[in-house]
């Protein structure tokens, strides 16, 4: 899939902007603020309704606006679509898909993937576990609608368990083994879905690292559960909710579960979140980006766009070029604020913008 042509209204520092993209490469040049990521953020907005920087929708309306818009015209192997969004200013915001309006955001997840690689990404490698899980649902909630269902589930009743541990509220506890109940079978639904992507990302990952390093590194993937059938996964789970309960009634929190699991990324069977130099994470992270691309080839048999937004120069030639070599049947949209090293490096046509203060316009 591709993207046609975007029009943004009154989103950031964008008052009215109309842009037709190749099909192919286009490329945003200009100095810092002056609204690169912003085009980004609106394309990725588009395929899971949610900005990749913020949770506060209300921050994308230009300041002093009331609405922000967002068109998107994106170009299928089936259908094209038209996505509309509005965003209101008192947080809420309407979607429409050649203009039927969608009742849920996850009628959203689908119709136009976009994979992000973006310096923030480096926190899969380096950061907390909630980057890593963050991650995997965002990635699994596109190809799997059950798994977006599922975690919403879960959620929902682990809310309503936390709220009961903290309320102390002894006689209510019963209510625990049915919480745990449920909680084990989403949960272990999430966690099979997870195990499941983890050995996809070693399947794919391994031949892209090892392309990449000129076969002298080994990357590996590790789910924190071990790989079961689903019903020994909800029956494990099960049994360690019970097992924790006295202990979560005293913390007040809920101990096990999917929302605690995380995945370690080895290279040459080294821990790469301590050990690995920022080189290595940053092709650690790199390997992940253009695994998930060839996984959602697979899976949804349309070619996903590729938003690379300030990482080009983060990386050393034989990255980039790796990177520029593997664009010819991708559209890309790249960010950056110089373009003499790109340039030597890129094949074929492509379409070059220029952006200053919230103006772009296209250099031919
Ligand atoms: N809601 C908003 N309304 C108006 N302007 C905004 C809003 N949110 C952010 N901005 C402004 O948008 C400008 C451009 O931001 P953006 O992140 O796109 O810059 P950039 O070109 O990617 O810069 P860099 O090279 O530093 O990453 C910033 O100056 C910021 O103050
Ligand atoms: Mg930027």
């Amino acid at each position: 899939m591709h993207i046609k042509s975007i029009t943004l209204n009154n989103f950031r520092n964008y008052e009215n902007l109309n842009l037709e993209f190749h099909k192919g490469v286009n490329i945003f040049i200009g100095d810092n603020a002056q609204g690169k990521t912003n085009i980004v953020e609106s394309i990725y907005y588009c395929s899971i309704g949610k900005s990749n920087r913020t949770s506060k929708d209300k921050e994308l309306i230009k300041w002093k606006k009331t609405n922000a818009y967002i068109n998107l015209y994106v170009s299928r192997e089936r259908i094209d679509k038209k996505i509309e969004i509005k965003i209101f200013n008192e947080g809420k915001k309407g979607i429409n898909v050649n203009s039927i309006k969608l009742k849920k955001i996850s009628e959203l997840f689908g119709v136009f993937n976009a994979v992000m690689f973006s310096p923030e990404d480096l926190k899969i490698v380096k950061e907390s576990p909630s980057y890593r899980r963050r991650f995997l649902d965002i990635e699994l909630s596109k190809i799997y609608p059950r798994y977006y269902f599922d975690l919403v589930q879960y959620n929902k009743v682990l809310e309503e368990r936390n709220a009961l541990l903290r309320s102390r509220n002894s006689s209510a506890y019963e209510m625990l083994q049915i919480y745990d109940l449920q909680l084990s079978r989403f949960g272990s639904s999430i966690i099979k879905h997870r195990i499941n992507y983890i050995i996809r990302l070693n399947e794919i990952g391994k031949n892209i690292h090892k392309e990449i390093t000129q076969n002298k590194e080994d990357i590996q993937f590790n789910y924190s559960i071990e790989n079961k059938s689903q019903k020994e996964i909800e029956e494990d789970l099960y049994n360690k909710l019970e097992k924790n309960r006295s202990k979560d009634i005293v913390k007040g929190i809920t101990s096990v579960g999917p929302h605690r699991d995380d995945f370690n990324i080895e290279i040459n069977g080294i821990d790469t979140k301590i050990f690995g130099s920022q080189g290595q994470q940053r092709t650690a992270v790199l390997t992940i980006k253009f695994a998930t691309i060839d996984i959602l080839k697979k899976d949804t048999g349309e070619v996903p766009v590729l938003l690379l937004d300030d990482v080009l120069s983060e990386l050393d030639i034989s990255r980039q070029k790796y990177i520029l070599n593997s664009l010819d049947s991708i559209q890309t949209i790249i960010t950056c604020t110089g373009i003499n090293d790109i340039q030597s490096y890129l094949y074929g046509q492509y379409k070059l913008f220029n952006v200053k203060d919230g103006i772009v316009t296209e250099v031919k």
